[in-house]
This record gives structure tokens, C-alpha cells and sequence, in this order.
């Protein structure tokens, strides 16, 4: 079997479009998106990503997997469709689109995975500020429609519009995944593990580190032999020797329009073709 990994599509259709052009051209049916998907069904434009994604991968014979990245508002799945699990234990979103919970594994070809997403954004003060200057300018509105006569209308506070309060793991959802998950020879993350120097890294910051320590502390557990994440929007490779055997990491790159001032960015990095099983 092979299966097709990529980076961060943001809710790019025309992005998730190539990316399901380059599984179907080489005959792979799953890809498996590793977060900033795209998530965003609390829009309109957010159920349009949706409704086209997933009609785009039904017309190739594709469904597309994802896990959650920072920028997935991933509480809005298991309040919708928690209670819908496919007979794999993903999280049915449309009929060719399909969500790994925080810590679910699974097994295809005999190969055991996990999917651990979530990330810290870097921008979430001004994810929260934005959300109060519209929470601001909607009561601004109101008051002058009461002001001229009208009758009242509800003013949307766009809290978790923006910023989505479970966008990091905790320690425990680490710990919890470690005693749980078994033998795991692939790992599947947003975040990167914290031990890995992609050289490019404007995420290498405080405040983003106690995930990526999260990350570092399951590959150490569990010592998968590879681990692939996307969230840095830059494509390398690098080996790391853990206490349990070593492990690949994959990085990959993401879609085109927040890329323009990645060095040496390419499009074909933004997904990675991969064997698994027997053949
Ligand atoms: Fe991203
Ligand atoms: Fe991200």
C-alpha cells in the first residue's frame, strides 16, 4: 500500500486539489493531511473548503485523512461528529473526509500508527485581540441600529472564531497516549518532536516549546521509525537516535500562499509519497 502525507493546505481547495492530483497520479487512494487543514465549519467559507475538498477527493478515488493543527478548530469535530466513528475509529467529517482524534492509532497493512495532533500558534495574542475588536465593532453596530429605532439583534461575541482554545496538547494527553498507544511505527503530528533543527524554524520560539516537548517525549517512548509533521511550513528530513531505536523525521513544506518567503520553498515538498506493508 502507499499513502500520500502533506503539509499544511490552510484551506486552499486549489492546494488540496493538487495534492489529491499527485496521490491519484500515482494510484494512491489515502492521504493523510497533517493539520492547518482547514478546518473552519464555524464560517461559511469553511463549509465550502469542506463540501469541495470532499468532492474533489470522491471524484479521484481519494479520501483524505487529516489530524488537527493549531489552526483547525478541531472542538467543533467532536461536538458534530463524535459521535460518528468509521470502523477505522476516524471521525467522519463528509464521506471522503476523515478526522484522527488527538491520540488515535490505527493500523493499515500491518503498520500501527498514531496520530497526535495540535500545535501553539505564535500570532495568538493577536487571534484574541482581533476576536475583541469584532466583538467590539459588532456591539459598536448594534448600539447605533438601537440608536435609530430598529429592534435588537444578537451581537456575535467571535469568541473561537480566530483562536481555538485546544489548539496545544497537554502533559497529559502525552502521557495518556504513551501508556495507550502500543507499538507505533509511524507517527503522525503536527508539531515538530523539539530535539530536530530544521534550520528554518520561526517557531523555534518560548512559548512554542512545551508542545514540541510533547512531541520529543511520545518519539522517545515509543521510538517510531518514522515521524512526519507539517506546521513549520518547511520541508527537511533529519534522523534522530532515541532511547528507543531511531527515527525519521519528515517535515514538509506547505501550500503556496503562506510560503512566498520560504527559502528554497518548492510545491512538490508540500507532500511525500510513502510506501507501507508488503509492497
Ligand atoms: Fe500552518
Ligand atoms: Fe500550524
Amino acid at each position: 500500500m502507499r499513502i500520500l502525507l502533506a503539509g499544511d493546505t490552510h484551506g486552499n481547495i486549489g492546494h488540496v486539489r493538487r495534492v489529491l492530483d499527485a496521490a491519484a497520479g500515482e494510484g494512491i487512494e489515502r492521504v493523510f493531511q497533517l493539520g492547518d487543514f482547514g478546518y473552519w465549519e464555524h464560517e461559511p467559507n469553511g463549509v465550502r473548503f469542506l463540501d469541495e475538498a470532499h468532492r474533489s477527493a470522491r471524484a479521484r478515488g481519494v479520501t483524505l485523512y487529516f489530524l488537527d493543527g493549531n489552526h483547525d478548530k478541531s472542538g467543533l469535530i467532536h461536538e458534530r461528529y463524535g459521535d460518528r466513528p468509521d470502523e477505522e475509529g476516524f471521525l467522519s467529517v463528509r464521506g471522503r473526509i476523515r478526522y484522527a482524534p488527538r491520540g488515535h492509532t490505527w493500523e493499515w497493512d500491518g503498520v500501527r500508527f498514531l496520530a497526535f495532533g495540535g500545535a501553539r500558534s505564535v500570532d495568538k495574542d493577536w487571534r484574541l485581540q482581533e476576536e475583541a475588536r469584532r466583538h467590539q465593532k459588532a456591539a459598536r453596530k448594534e448600539n447605533y441600529r438601537l440608536a435609530a429605532g430598529r429592534p435588537a439583534e444578537h451581537v456575535a461575541d467571535h469568541a473561537g472564531t480566530l483562536w481555538f482554545p485546544e489548539e496545544e496538547a497537554t502533559d497529559e494527553d502525552a502521557e495518556r497516549v504513551i501508556a495507550a498507544a502500543g507499538r507505533v511505527d509511524i507517527l503522525l503530528t503536527h508539531d515538530k518532536p523539539r530535539a530536530t533543527s530544521p534550520g528554518t524554524d520561526r517557531k523555534d520560539l518560548d512559548i512554542c516549546h512545551p508542545n514540541q516537548d510533547r512531541v520529543q517525549r511520545i518519539v522517545d517512548a515509543l521510538g517510531p521509525e518514522l515521524a512526519a509533521h507539517g506546521h513549520l511550513h518547511h520541508r527537511y528530513t533529519e534522523l534522530l537516535s532515541g532511547p528507543n531505536g531511531d527515527t525519521v523525521v519528515e517535515g514538509l513544506a506547505a501550500d503556496p500562499s503562506v510560503s512566498w518567503d520560504v527559502p528554497g520553498y518548492r510545491v512538490a515538498d508540500s507532500w511525500l509519497g510513502l510506501g507501507i506493508g508488503d509492497d
